[in-house]
């Protein structure tokens, strides 16, 4: 009768110590104290023992399966230890290692730039529009008061897909498509790609960018163009950077200027960048020719406007410093990924 009890026990033990997973330890568990365990068969067998034995037979089991209980429960609390340190150990993270940093894509320049100049007339309640590259010679001249003797016209800038085709050299032909598509008023900014026939190098390119203005209501002025632009000049070139407009000729604006901003290099004095002046061109502009105006139906007698247009690479240049315009559009990395 001990032997038999001692013997499940001495297996018990065995097994239990045996079992090297917490999820082996359960099933020993089961095996041994479970329904049809080895200690419940153990105790069916108390039928064929003699009735004066049967108490200390069915207090030997209980001791047992005390025993055994006690040892399970000491193994289990060991196994989840032992296996708690080792998801320690396996997934520990080293909070110090230096991190990893992803490659970050970057905006080009050149957008960066067109989006920072509209998005200065954007706030002053320009709307941004956007128009055909591939432009009638009407639109790019004609509607603009560039009558066909004009030197604009010359064959040598432009370049034509056929007689009355070409690819707009300018973003101005969209001030005649937007009046005449719109009521007055008009308030609208174009940046674009706009195509000449000039050779690459350090500040030429076949295609380049430009972003234009206009406005047309009543009783515009040439002050209210001066305020705009200073006040463009001033978000975009920062502070108090000194604006100055001299006078200039365009065919579609009567009187024209250019407006020059104070050079950040030499602060005036004169230099390599401003080329000795002091100053830099940064745009033309100008009150809207009548012609123009006529030109799409409007009359010059009731509406005023004025109109804008600068280069966008040049700008961009100046404001980064950058000597080269090839640059921009060689998309070198290491160029790029300095912005
Ligand atoms: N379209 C001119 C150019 O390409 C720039 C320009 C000058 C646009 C005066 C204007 C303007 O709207 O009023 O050189």
């Amino acid at each position: 009768m001990n032997d038999r009890v001692e013997t499940v026990v001495k297996r018990a033990l065995s097994a239990i110590e045996n079992a090297r997973t917490t999820a082996a330890l359960e099933e020993a568990r089961v095996r041994l104290l479970g329904r049809k365990g080895e200690l419940t068969l153990l105790m069916r067998q108390m039928r064929s023992i003699d009735p004066e034995n049967r108490p200390r037979f069915g207090a030997l089991v209980n001791s047992a399966r005390e025993r055994i209980e006690k040892e399970l429960d000491e193994r289990a609390m060991a196994l989840d230890a032992a296996e708690k340190a080792e998801r320690l150990e396996s997934e520990k993270i080293d909070v110090t290692a230096p991190g990893r940093m992803p490659r970050i894509g970057k905006i080009h320049p050149l957008t960066q730039g067109i989006r920072d100049i509209t998005e200065i007339f954007v706030e002053m309640g320009f709307k941004v529009v956007e128009g055909p590259e591939v432009e009638t010679d009407y639109y790019n001249f004609e509607a603009l008061n560039t009558p066909e003797y004009h030197p604009a016209r010359d064959v040598q800038d432009t370049f034509y897909i056929n007689e009355s085709v070409l690819l707009r050299t300018q973003t101005s032909p969209m001030q005649a498509r937007e009046m005449e598509k719109r009521k007055p008023p008009v308030k609208v900014v174009v940046p674009g790609k706009v195509y000449r026939r000039d050779q690459v190098d350090a500040t030429h390119s076949p295609v380049f960018h430009q972003i234009e203005g206009l406005l047309v209501d009543r009783d515009v002025t040439f002050t209210d163009l001066k305020g705009t632009l200073a006040m463009f000049a001033r978000r975009f070139y920062g502070g108090e950077r000194e604006v100055r407009f001299r006078p200039h000729y365009f065919p579609f604006t009567e009187p024209s200027a250019e407006m020059d901003i104070l050079c950040a290099i030499c602060g005036g004095t004169g230099c390599r960048v401003c080329k000795q002046e002091g100053w830099i061109e940064v745009l033309g502009c100008g009150l809207v020719h009548p012609n123009v105006l006529r030109a799409v139906g409007y009359d010059p007698d009731e509406l005023t406007g004025y109109a804008f247009g600068m280069g966008v690479e040049r700008i961009v240049m100046l404001k980064y410093g950058i000597d080269d315009l090839r640059l921009l559009f060689e998309n070198d990395l290491r160029f790029l990924s300095q912005f």
